[in-house]
């Protein structure tokens, strides 16, 4: 079977991008990534990228201050790129409507939290996790789910979840969540690349 061609969208530290790249190094994941595309050159990711000799390109208004010039070179670095899947791990722009249009059910993204609950504008980073412990709640987690044009609101392709103990912190929080991504994301992005996740009727169908 043809290896997937993958670009990661990153503007953070990279924990997700780094695990799912040792997955694809130790052959668990039968995917290449291109691209790592990032709005930040100062970030994690594109720290690890280049001492990976993973090609970055850097997207933000400051190198593109044109929307359209911006938009269409997302577009030409992934035809280049001739890209199957795009994986958004802790990218913190809007993937442009005419991208989830073109890459329909080909854009996954991973969240730190059991969506629908604390997704959407505003819930990132720490602010999910601080605010599922001033919920009360029992129970978050990781949702991974495909893109579309709703923020957080695409077809859920898997979710674990985790206790929340009436000692954990946002911090703590976030700690044990990271965790559980980072197995996960590796986990259905192989699946992805043994085509093994469809969707029918707008669910998502694994077949182990
Ligand atoms: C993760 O918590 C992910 O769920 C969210 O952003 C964070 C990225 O972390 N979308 P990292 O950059 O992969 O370490």
């Amino acid at each position: 079977m043809k290896k997937k061609y993958i670009a990661v969208f990153a503007s953070g530290a990279g924990s997700n991008f780094i695990e799912i790249n040792k997955n694809i190094l130790n052959k668990n994941i039968n995917g290449q990534i291109k691209i790592l595309i990032s709005n930040n050159p100062k970030c994690g990711a594109v720290e690890y990228a280049i001492e990976n000799n993973i090609s970055v390109k850097i997207i933000n208004d400051f190198r593109y201050p044109k929307k359209e010039d911006k938009n269409k070179e997302y577009e030409n670095i992934l035809k280049k790129n001739k890209i199957d899947l795009i994986l958004l791990a802790g990218f913190m722009k809007k993937i442009p409507c005419d991208i989830v249009k073109i890459y329909q059910n080909r854009i996954m993204n991973i969240h730190p939290s059991l969506l629908p609950d604390f997704g959407g504008p505003g819930f990132y980073g720490y602010k999910v996790h601080e605010a599922v412990i001033k919920s009360k709640n029992k129970l978050s987690g990781a949702t991974i789910h495909f893109v579309n044009e709703d923020y957080d609101k695409g077809p859920i392709i898997f979710q674990k979840s985790i206790e929340v103990l009436d000692i954990d912190s946002s911090k703590s929080l976030s700690k044990k969540v990271l965790k559980i991504e980072h197995e996960i994301y590796s986990k259905i992005v192989m699946q992805y690349c043994k085509n093994r996740i469809k969707i029918i009727n707008n669910k998502v169908i694994i077949n182990d």
